[in-house]
């Protein structure tokens, strides 16, 4: 197969949902990806969040070809040793008092489980989201995120889930009432542009919740696993949630997804009223072990600290330079950059020098790289900017820039 062959056939087969960079990946070692012409990328992608690791991280590879090799799938009407292991592990690095957990498949079956077991342990209906915010694009997931262009063309959405002015706690405590049940929000927006919260905002909100008998669910999705150089992005406001979300990275690259909450709150959930299929699957618990082992063991979330550190100051030498730089914001190595414009051929000519970046809205460059980028894979991303906004700067004043 040919790169022309299998662009084409993608394109052809699979549903056109996606914002396509034209290039075919076939190989990952740590942060670095080749495609199929054996071009190397720094991956600041890093499959939105999930290669938090590195892609193939040899002690996650060794684990999945372990248990490939003994049993793959086991329904959880069974027990299986693999998924008590994990169970056991991921509640050991929980924060404090979450400790039963609802496995799943993704992000937005996270926020949907939420979704339920807030209505269920309450009895009441009212969930509230903010504005800006993002859970996923299932229908209840949907309607608890913000983007009208993800929503519109699928109403009506889930009732009684509204939204309320991101990190302000005056609306969201108007925004409350007799049906609310519980609030979610991102610890740090994500999708929404990188945005990250005054310092205050998450330990009232969680003293509200408190004050007013209101759940509060923490969409730590994309900022947990040492993303943000602490473990869960909650720890950066010293708060814990009653319910959390959480997804990508947690099994090593396979697909994950995670509703742990108090006990008396998951409790709540009888026999039947939720599952999935695949939940807990041998297979993706033996290769969550192993990621939770190699985050631990190698110092990720300390590295994910001081190498987001480095990134930062860099991007915001390169925002000295350029006028086109709005901002640089974010916590560890999740990070944005905001430009003056849209983003996206900025984007399609990083890739162009190798350099994979994702975006954030219109106008914001998202780095989500593994935690075990090198600082000389951030010095060339750095280079590779420089020269890119150089170039779209050059663009503008030339009144053209790169069609997508
Ligand atoms: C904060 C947050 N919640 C939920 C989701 C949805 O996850 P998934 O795409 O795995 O359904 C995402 C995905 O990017 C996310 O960033």
């Amino acid at each position: 197969m040919n790169e022309k062959y299998i662009i084409d056939q993608e394109n052809k087969l699979m549903a056109n949902v996606f914002s396509k960079r034209p290039i075919v990946i076939t190989k990952g070692q740590g942060a670095t990806l080749w495609d199929i012409n054996g071009k190397e990328y720094v991956d600041c992608m890093g499959s939105y969040g999930v290669a938090l690791l590195g892609h193939c991280h040899p002690k996650v590879v060794a684990a999945i070809c372990k248990q490939a090799q003994s049993l793959i799938s086991c329904h959880a009407s069974l027990y299986n040793d693999k998924r008590t292991e994990f169970l056991e592990k991921l509640t050991s690095i929980t924060p404090q008092g979450l400790n039963k957990a609802f496995l799943s498949n993704s992000g937005a079956e996270s926020v949907e489980c939420a979704i339920k077991l807030a209505r269920k342990y309450t009895g009441k209906p009212e969930i509230i989201a903010v504005m800006g915010g993002y859970h996923g694009k299932t229908m209840g997931a949907l309607s608890a995120t913000w983007d009208k262009k993800y929503r519109e063309p699928f109403l009506p959405l889930v009732p009684e889930i509204k939204h309320a002015p991101p990190d302000n706690l005056d609306k969201i405590k108007e925004a409350i009432t007799d049906k609310t049940a519980a609030i979610i929000v991102e610890p740090i927006r994500g999708e929404g542009g990188i945005r990250v919260p005054p310092d205050g905002f998450l330990e009232g909100l969680r003293q509200l919740c408190n004050e007013k008998n209101v759940l509060l669910i923490l969409d730590e999705v994309q900022t947990s696993f040492g993303r943000t150089g602490k473990l869960f992005g909650c720890e950066h406001w010293g708060i814990t949630p009653d319910v959390m979300c959480l997804a990508k990275p947690f099994a090593g690259g396979l697909p994950i997804g995670i509703t742990v909450a108090k006990e008396h709150i998951m409790s709540s959930l009888k026999v039947g009223e939720h599952s999935t299929t695949f939940s807990g699957s041998p297979l993706v618990c033996a290769a969550g072990c192993a990621a939770i082992d190699a985050l631990i063991e190698e110092n990720l979330t300390e590295n994910a600290a001081a190498l987001g550190k480095y990134f930062k100051e860099q991007l915001e030498e390169l925002q000295n330079k350029h006028s086109i730089v709005k901002e640089v914001r974010g916590k560890g190595l999740m990070i944005g950059v905001e430009l003056r414009f849209e983003v996206f051929s900025a984007i399609l000519r990083a890739a162009e020098k190798g350099v994979l970046i994702l975006d954030a809205g219109r106008n914001v460059l998202r780095f989500l790289p593994p935690l075990v980028i090198t600082k000389t894979q951030i010095d060339k991303v750095i280079s590779v900017l420089d020269t890119v906004l150089k170039e779209e700067e050059n663009a503008r004043t030339a009144g053209s820039s790169v069609s997508h």
